[in-house]
């Protein structure tokens, strides 16, 4: 049986790495019929809008969406981003963004001392609520007493489902979830997560559990990451703290990311953690392996295990032996970096 997927390749780096992540899927053999859908700022200068009205409909029928980046600078961040990838974590209730941070062997890390067996978290994002709720607004526009007001949204179901997986995840692993919120300066929001954090910590007697302010972590993630194992945060500290955690996995070009909904049948999108990278686009020397890092989460949600697992021993096998990418220390291009995958996986 084949698995349909919607390839959202998007701007500038988008393309080039996604076109790597396709090639090392077609060569595992698993079946999957890609369909490009043409979507982002390019897209939105034809028609207004980042992607068609009736989205929504256009996604029925397929299982997973692989996306590549969005962001373009002739279109407004916030206007490409609520057009597209928030607007669709948020529609489609893709609650949970799950970011492995591990460092691969023979991937240069910034940290002095430390190596792959350090360095091996996984990020629980919350990712529909919080910081990114949407909801706020402008008044006095223009005057000298303007105001703009971001609310952040907590919701006891919200909170609970994240944290809920978190402590699945942490039970599957080392048995470590570490919860990050600000509730000395928060009296709200962050409460009321903690709270919920502590109910369900009765619950997983094998985990141990402890909440930390989201400042302490992001030192504690440079000075002792191998005391880190599952990680869960709200929307936007998820957001910065997996930066951090990208750049000691050997940068943005690393990070992988999955958006889904566990426990229903809703698609999940795929992406890497990076962005656009304009700056680099269109020379073919972005770093592919968080595209192909983020199929094999793919993978793994089209109920592929072990063709996830060929695909990660394959990019896993090119990280350690090269073909390296310039951003890990290497010369390669990202067609480099995708063939070797795609040889290995043959090897
Ligand atoms: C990410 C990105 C997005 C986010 C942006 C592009 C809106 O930074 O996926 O981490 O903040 O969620
Ligand atoms: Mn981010």
């Amino acid at each position: 049986m084949s698995h349909r997927v919607a390839v959202v390749a998007g701007d500038g780096v988008g393309p080039e790495v996604v076109a790597e992540a396709v090639k090392a899927v077609d060569a595992l053999g698993v079946g999957v019929e890609w369909t490009e859908l043409p979507w982002g700022s390019a897209w939105y200068h034809e028609h207004g809008r980042m992607m068609p009205e009736d989205w929504e409909e256009e996604l029925r029928g397929f299982q997973a969406v692989l996306l590549g980046a969005i962001g373009d600078p002739s279109v407004p961040d916030h206007v490409s981003l609520w057009g597209s990838i928030l607007e669709l974590r948020q529609r489609l209730d893709l609650w949970a963004n799950l970011r492995p941070c591990r460092l691969l062997p023979g991937i240069p890390c910034p940290l002095a001392g430390r190596g792959p067996e350090d360095i091996d978290i996984l990020f629980v994002r919350e990712n529909t609520e919080g910081e990114y709720a949407g909801v706020g607004g402008r008044s006095h526009r223009g005057l000298p007493g303007e105001v703009g007001i971001e609310v952040s949204v907590f919701t006891r179901a919200g909170c609970e489902r994240v944290l809920r997986l978190a402590f699945e995840c942490a039970a599957q692993r080392r048995g470590i979830l570490t919860s990050a919120t600000k509730s000395n300066a928060s009296r709200f929001g962050y409460v009321l997560w903690d709270e919920v954090a502590a109910e369900l910590a009765t619950e997983f007697p094998s985990v141990r559990y402890e909440r930390v302010l989201v400042d302490a972590l992001a030192a504690r993630m440079v000075r002792s990451p191998d005391s880190l194992d599952v990680v869960v945060a709200s929307n936007l500290f998820a957001d910065i703290l997996t930066d951090l955690g990208a750049a000691i996995q050997g940068g943005m070009g690393m990070a992988a990311s999955a958006n889904i909904a566990p426990g229903t049948s809703e698609i999940g999108i795929f992406e890497p953690v990076h962005g656009s990278a304009p700056d680099i686009a269109g020379q073919g020397i972005a770093n592919p392996a968080g595209a192909i890092w983020s199929a094999v989460l793919m993978l793994e949600h089209l109920g592929e295990p072990e063709a996830a697992a060929r695909l990660l021993d394959a990019l896993e096998a090119v990280c350690s032996e090269g073909p390296r990418t310039r951003d890990v220390g290497g010369t390669a291009t990202a067609r480099e970096v995708g063939d070797a995958v795609v040889a290995s996986l043959r090897a």
